[in-house]
C-alpha cells in the first residue's frame, strides 16, 4: 500500500522495525517523501483544475473554490515567505487561524520546507496559546486579523499579541487578512498577504525521511500540562490516506465534508491530509451548525452536493433539539456516507442521523480514534457491502489494528462479552511517535501501563458478536462537546484564585455536550468574598487560561471534599453527586470525614 498510495522521492527498504515495549517505531525506513508533494503536486500533474478545497465561509452561499493548481501556488508562496524569514527544516511554527484555504496552505507550506507545524485551535485563549508556543519554542506564528464564526467577530490577532509578549522564541508573526480590519501591528508582525504577493510560486519540496516529524498537536491528558504529540511523515500520511478512502468510500470527484476545525486532529487527518492526499474535494467549514439557522449543514449539503459528511455527536444532538424538519427541507440525495467522531454516538442520535439525514440509505460510520492514533482505528467500514452496521458502537477494527482489552492485572481478556482497558496490540503506521521534548512521558502514558501494548486511556466492551463498544475514559480526561480536557487543567486554572483553597473538577453527563463540567470549590477559611463573585471570577479565569469551552457549567462551593484517610479525593463520590445519583453513593466509611458528603449533597440539592 505504501508503494502504491504514496509518491516517494526515495523508496523505503524496510516496512517496519518497531518495538512496542521500548517505544521505538520505524516505518518505511530509508525512504523519503514530502507530504505537500503527495497532497498537491501529484494531483496538479494529472488534474490541475480539479477543486481541492471548497471554503464554506461563515455566510451561506459565499463559498470559494480553490483548485489543486491554486493550492500549489498559494502553498509555495507561503513556503517561500517562511524560508525568506529564516525558517527551515525542524523549526516549529504555530498556526492560530480559523478554517480557510490559507490556513491549509500554511500547514502544507510547513510540510513543504520540513518545518513542524503546531496548529492551536483558534478557540483557545491567549494564555493557552502562549503555553503551547513556549513548550515547543516556536519560531513563528501564522494568524489572521480576525475570525468570523456564526456572524460574530473574534479578535484573533489581539490574542496573538498578548501571547507573543510572553514568547521570546517567536521571531515573526505572519498576519493574514480575513476581515480586512485595521488591526495594530506589533514589532514582530509582518503582513503575510503582502509578502505572498511578492513571493515566487514555486518552491522545491524538501526531502523528508519517513520518520521525520511532520507536525505536533497538543492534547489534554490526566495531568495539568497538555502534551504535544509528534506525528511521523510517511506512516502518518499512509494511514490517513488509507483510512479516509476506505472508511468514507471516497474517490476523486467526490465532494467530501468534514466539518471539524483544523485545530483538532480530525481537521488535520480528515479535512486536510487524508482527503488531499486522495485527490478529493474537501470542504472547509468556517461556520457553526446553527448559523444562520439549524438547517445550515443540510442546506450546505444540498448546495455543494456533498457525498460524505463527517461531524461530531454533540452537533447531532444539538440539531435533534432543533427539530426533525430542518434536514427534511433540503435535498440530501447526494449523501452516501455519514461519519461521526469524538465521543460515543448514542442510539437516539444514531437513529436520527440515519433516518433524517441519511434517509435510511447511507452508511453510518461511528469512528473511534484519538489525537495519538493519527487516524481512525475502529469503525464499521470498510467491510463487505451489506455487512451489518449497528448503532451505538464503532464495531470493527480497521486493517492492521489489533485491539485488545486488558484487566487491572494487565492480563489480556480472551473471548467475548468482556470489558477492559482498550489497548492496541501491534504498532500501526499512523500512531504518534512521541511527546515533544518528553519521550519518557510518552512511554509512561501510553506504553508502560500495559507493557507490550499501546494504551488508549479508554475502556471498551467486546460484545458477544465480537464488536467493540467504547465505554468512556478510564482516566481524569473529560470530553466536552468533543473537546478533550484534563480535569487537572481546569483545577489548575481555578487554584490560582486567591480565595480558593482547593478544587475538584469532574465530568457529568450533559444532554448536548456529552459531558458538562462540575467544579467543587473549597474556599480558604479566611475568605470573606461573596460566593457569587468568586464563582464569576473562577469562570473568567478558566476562559482566560484555557478556553471558553472549558468553563464549568456548575460551580458548588463546599466546606470540604470527600477524602480518604491518606488525603486522596474520592472523585467517584463527587461524580455520583453531580450526576444526581444521590442514593447510590456507595461506601463512604473509608473517608477521613464521612459527614462532609452529607453537607455536599445538601448544598447540591439546594443549588439545583
Ligand atoms: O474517549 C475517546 C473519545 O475521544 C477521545 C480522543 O479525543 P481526541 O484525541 O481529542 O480525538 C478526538 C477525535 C479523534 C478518545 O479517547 N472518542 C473519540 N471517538 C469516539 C470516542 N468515544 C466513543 N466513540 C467514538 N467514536
Amino acid at each position: 500500500m505504501a508503494k502504491s498510495k504514496l509518491r516517494w522521492q526515495q523508496l523505503f527498504d524496510k516496512v517496519q522495525q518497531c518495538d512496542m515495549e521500548k517505544g521505538q517505531f520505524s516505518w518505511f525506513s530509508n525512504g523519503s517523501l514530502n507530504i505537500s508533494d503527495n497532497c498537491i503536486d501529484r494531483h496538479v500533474e494529472s488534474n490541475p483544475d480539479q477543486t481541492a478545497l471548497i471554503w464554506e465561509k461563515d455566510e451561506p452561499g459565499t463559498e470559494e473554490r480553490v483548485s489543486y493548481k491554486e493550492l500549489l501556488d498559494m502553498t509555495c508562496r507561503v513556503a517561500n515567505v517562511l524560508k525568506g524569514h529564516g525558517i527551515s527544516k525542524g523549526d516549529r511554527v504555530a498556526i492560530y487561524m480559523p478554517n480557510s484555504p490559507l490556513a491549509v496552505a500554511s500547514m502544507l507550506a510547513c510540510m513543504r520546507i520540513g518545518a513542524v507545524h503546531s496548529v492551536v485551535f483558534a478557540g483557545f485563549s491567549a494564555e493557552a496559546l502562549a503555553t503551547r508556543i513556549q513548550d515547543a519554542s516556536c519560531v513563528a506564528v501564522i494568524t489572521t486579523d480576525q475570525a468570523v464564526r456564526g456572524g460574530k467577530i473574534i479578535e484573533l490577532k489581539k490574542m496573538v499579541d498578548s501571547a507573543v509578549e510572553q514568547c521570546p522564541s517567536v521571531r515573526n508573526v505572519f498576519v493574514a487578512s480575513r476581515t480586512g480590519a485595521d488591526v495594530p501591528y506589533q514589532s514582530k508582525d509582518v503582513s503575510l498577504d503582502k509578502l505572498m504577493e511578492q513571493a515566487d510560486t514555486s518552491c522545491p519540496a524538501e526531502q523528508m525521511e519517513s520518520e521525520d516529524p511532520s507536525f505536533m498537536l497538543y492534547t489534554s491528558g490526566s495531568t495539568g500540562k497538555p502534551k504535544g504529540l509528534l506525528h511521523s511523515t510517511a506512516g502518518y500520511l499512509l494511514y490517513v490516506a488509507l483510512t479516509h478512502q476506505a472508511v468514507f468510500n471516497c474517490s476523486p470527484g467526490d465532494v467530501y465534508a468534514c466539518v471539524a476545525d483544523i485545530g483538532w486532529i480530525t481537521g488535520h487527518s480528515y479535512v486536510v491530509y487524508g482527503p488531499l492526499s486522495n485527490g478529493v474535494t474537501s470542504v472547509l467549514f468556517e461556520s457553526i451548525p446553527t448559523y444562520p439557522d439549524p438547517g445550515r449543514y443540510w442546506e450546505m449539503v444540498e448546495r455543494l452536493k456533498v457525498n460524505q459528511f463527517y461531524t461530531a455527536p454533540t452537533a447531532i444532538r444539538l440539531l435533534i433539539k432543533a427539530g426533525d424538519s430542518w434536514p427534511q427541507k433540503y435535498n440530501l440525495s447526494s449523501l452516501r456516507t455519514l461519519g461521526c467522531v469524538g465521543e460515543p454516538l448514542n442510539h437516539e442520535a444514531w437513529e436520527w442521523y440515519n433516518k433524517f439525514v441519511g434517509q435510511s440509505r447511507c452508511d453510518i460510520v461511528d469512528t473511534w480514534w484519538q489525537t495519538e492514533t493519527g487516524g481512525i482505528c475502529i469503525t464499521p467500514r470498510p467491510s463487505e457491502s451489506g455487512a451489518e452496521i449497528l448503532p451505538g458502537m464503532p464495531m470493527r477494527p480497521f486493517f492492521g489494528i489489533e485491539p485488545a482489552l486488558l484487566d487491572s492485572q494487565q492480563r489480556e481478556l480472551i473471548g467475548n462479552d468482556v470489558t477492559g482497558s482498550l489497548c492496541i496490540k501491534k504498532p500501526w503506521p499512523g500512531m504518534a511517535r512521541s511527546i515533544y521534548g518528553d519521550h519518557e512521558r510518552f512511554l509512561d502514558t501510553y506504553l508502560r501501563p500495559f507493557p507490550g501494548y499501546y494504551f488508549s486511556g479508554d475502556g471498551a466492551h467486546r460484545h458477544s458478536n465480537g464488536y467493540y463498544q467504547i465505554t468512556g475514559r478510564t482516566d481524569d480526561v473529560i470530553n466536552v462537546s468533543g473537546h478533550r480536557l484534563g480535569t487537572a487543567e481546569v483545577e489548575d486554572a481555578m487554584d490560582e484564585h486567591e480565595s480558593v483553597a482547593e478544587t475538584a473538577v469532574i465530568g457529568t453527563p450533559h444532554e448536548v455536550k456529552g459531558e458538562g463540567i462540575y467544579a467543587f470549590i473549597v474556599l480558604k477559611d479566611e475568605s470573606t468574598e461573596d460566593e457569587n463573585k468568586v464563582k464569576m471570577e473562577l469562570k473568567e479565569m478558566v476562559a482566560v487560561n484555557i478556553a471558553k469551552f472549558a468553563v464549568p457549567d456548575h460551580i458548588l462551593i463546599v466546606p470540604g471534599l470527600p477524602k480518604t484517610r491518606s488525603g486522596k479525593i474520592m472523585r467517584r463520590i463527587l461524580r455520583k453527586i453531580a450526576g444526581g445519583e444521590l442514593s447510590a453513593l456507595g461506601d463512604v466509611s473509608t473517608l477521613a470525614d464521612p459527614s462532609v458528603v452529607e453537607v455536599i449533597v445538601k448544598l447540591h440539592v439546594v443549588a439545583r
